[in-house]
């Protein structure tokens, strides 16, 4: 299991652990509008236990080899996270997801982040595919993907609830075998 991954001298990813409960948590609750607008977890998470309940609940996933999620530090400050929520080994494929704290919003943390992992999935965990879901309407995560040549693969409808409205998503794919962009910029 690595330690660390180094996107550049500014952006490192660091496994989630116990340790950053607290941490977490308060970036959490402090970005609590900001997330809700795209991620349906935010009433499930009100208290720190929650936190240390969702860090040991993907640590035995992480054990299981079924996801992985690390802690994104954007000049030693925890700014977010970012992982591989579901992991098919039979298919060679991922999932991945991730979450930025605004004030960390608009530098390029996320694309760097998403570029070290989506190496991270071909040439260390052997993977095939890695695939990204966003909200149709969710034009600066949607961004990503886009940015670092992953295909637009098509559209899922009413894939999502949140907070009571079904959203469609659009769905991206890249292949360890695809030519092109993972180094952009
Ligand atoms: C999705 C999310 C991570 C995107 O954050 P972001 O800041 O737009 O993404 P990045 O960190 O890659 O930064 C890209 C921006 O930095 C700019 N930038 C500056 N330097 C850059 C660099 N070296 N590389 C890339 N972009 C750079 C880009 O131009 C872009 O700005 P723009 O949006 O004005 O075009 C963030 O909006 C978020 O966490 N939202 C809430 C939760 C969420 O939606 N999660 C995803 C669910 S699918």
């Amino acid at each position: 299991m690595p330690l660390e991954l180094k996107a550049d001298r500014d952006v490192v990813l660091r496994p989630l652990r116990l340790k950053h409960a607290a941490t977490l948590f308060a970036l959490t609750r402090e970005n609590e509008r900001w997330l809700r607008r795209w991620l349906p977890w935010l009433d499930a998470v009100t208290k720190l236990e929650h936190t240390r309940a969702f860090i040991t609940r993907m640590r035995e996933l992480e054990r299981t080899g079924v996801a992985l999620t690390f802690t994104i530090w954007h000049r030693e400050e925890l700014v977010g996270v970012a992982g591989f929520n579901w992991i098919d080994r039979a298919n060679r494929s991922a999932t991945m997801g991730y979450w930025l704290a605004e004030g960390a919003a608009g530098q390029g943390v996320m694309t760097k982040a998403v570029k070290a992992l989506t190496e991270h999935a071909f040439r260390t965990l052997d993977l095939h595919r890695v695939e990204i879901r966003a909200a149709v309407r969710n034009r600066a995560s949607r961004a990503i993907p886009e940015r670092l040549g992953f295909r637009h693969e098509g559209t899922l409808r009413q894939a999502e609830w949140l907070y009571g409205k079904a959203v469609n998503h659009a769905i991206y794919g890249r292949l360890a075998t695809d030519r092109g962009a993972s180094g952009h910029r």
